[in-house]
């Protein structure tokens, strides 16, 4: 039998109709926003546009229409600068955050780390955070430690304090989870890599959507985050670097737009961001990202964080009234809520769950060492956006309350 949803506190509720914004959402349960987010039609319109009445390329017209679109492509970087309160040569445009953690490993990371050089990652990670450095320290010879987590899911950043060395030269560790939800201290974590004279890497993925970032104030070196997460385009991604960081890194991808000077007696690199963006970028999605930065920062990433803080309260609450469900992660969790329900396969649940309209993410979420240290294959979990509320969560636990029923 379910459990009446309780009432969403009004006061983080949105704005009535917003779910009308997105076309893919209608009365769909759409509880998968961590692996990607609906896209609100302003966002639509906007690629429409930049794809149809306005294309053309960027930085190498000469006609007026170029010209328009370059002005137009150089705003959406300036655009980006401003929601991470940073320098817009700070901001490269990439294929998404996989490719930026790549860009850094193969650029600063093949660089900087040598030899006996320590990386230290945590347990949490996803494959994106833990990959690109292993393929790196098995170039180079460095070690990479792994930071384990408190029992209620966060990276433990004591324990990360007491593994740390001048040895390491990196940290690399995601700022929300993207299967507990937990949401790293980033200043902390900044002030322990510095503290050795690493340098810090966070993958924004998570964080992005969900609340206000702050370059400056988070004291980071790299952070990442990918558009389709954020309500727009697939396919592009910010990768932000201090400037100085950036300025002497070399270049990863050669090619067009990236150069100073070519010819056969050598080449010279032009100067961040564009050192870093080879061949022709990805214009429309850009525009697209724009548009999405315009469309959540008119709701207020504080108001956003607030709504999926209040949907997350409302969905633990009502799982953890059901005896089958084991919940995972902290009660703070971002937007995200993984669990398992005793006797079910993730897999099956998340079957049952879409025959009633509700889509969840269910495997292992691209973090299999989290899925070996919490001695599972897989978890369920329901990921919330802007449009989802009280409703989508009632829908959940009729969907849970089946699974029931089918399974005993
Ligand atoms: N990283 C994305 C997720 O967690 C794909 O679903």
């Amino acid at each position: 039998m379910s459990i009446a949803a309780p009432p969403l506190d009004r006061n983080v509720v949105m704005r009535d109709g917003l779910r009308a914004d997105f076309p893919g959402v209608g009365d769909w349960h759409y509880l998968d926003t961590a692996a990607t987010a609906q896209k609100p039609q302003a966002v639509i319109d906007a690629t429409v546009r930049a794809m149809g009445a306005d294309y053309a390329t960027v930085h190498r017209g000469v006609y007026q229409r170029s010209a328009d679109m370059t002005l137009a492509f150089e705003a959406a970087r300036r655009r980006v600068a401003r929601f991470i309160h940073a320098d817009e040569n700070e901001i490269v445009f990439v294929r998404g955050a996989t490719e930026a953690i790549n860009l850094v490993a193969n650029t600063w990371g093949q660089a900087n780390i040598a030899a006996g050089d320590r990386i230290l990652l945590s347990v949490l990670e996803h494959h994106s955070n833990i990959v690109p450095w292993q393929m790196l320290a098995e170039r180079t010879g460095a070690v990479i430690d792994v930071c384990p987590l408190t029992g209620d899911g966060r990276i433990d950043l004591d324990a990360a304090a007491k593994i740390l060395t001048p040895a390491h030269k990196l940290v690399a560790l995601a700022h929300v989870s993207n299967v507990m939800g937990s949401v790293l201290d980033v200043p902390r974590a900044a002030a322990l890599a510095h503290g050795v004279g690493a340098k810090l890497l966070i993958d924004g993925c998570q964080a992005a959507p969900r609340m206000a970032l702050d370059m400056a104030a988070l004291g980071a070196d790299f952070y990442t985050f990918s558009a389709h997460k954020l309500y727009g385009p697939t396919g592009i991604g910010v990768l932000w670097a201090r400037a100085d960081i950036l300025a002497a890194m070399p270049p990863w991808q050669g090619g067009g737009a990236m150069i100073d000077r070519v010819s056969f007696a050598g080449t010279t690199y032009a100067p961040p961001p564009q050192r870093f963006e080879a061949g022709t970028p990805a214009i429309v999605e850009v525009i697209g990202l724009a548009a999405a930065i315009d469309y959540v920062e008119a709701i207020g990433m504080e108001t956003i964080a607030h709504h999926e803080a209040e949907l997350v309260r409302q969905c633990r609450a009502e799982l953890s009234a059901m005896n089958s469900v084991r919940l995972l992660g902290p009660e703070d969790s971002a937007g995200i809520v993984s669990f398992t329900v005793e006797g079910v396969h993730p897999h099956d649940v998340g079957t049952i769950l879409d025959e009633g309209g509700v889509a969840v993410r269910a495997g292992h979420h691209c973090a299999q060492p989290l899925m070996d240290h919490l001695g599972l294959p897989a978890t369920v979990r329901a990921s919330f956006g802007i449009y989802n509320d009280g409703g989508d969560i009632a829908a959940l636990v009729r969907g849970l309350d089946r699974v029931r029923r089918i399974f005993g």
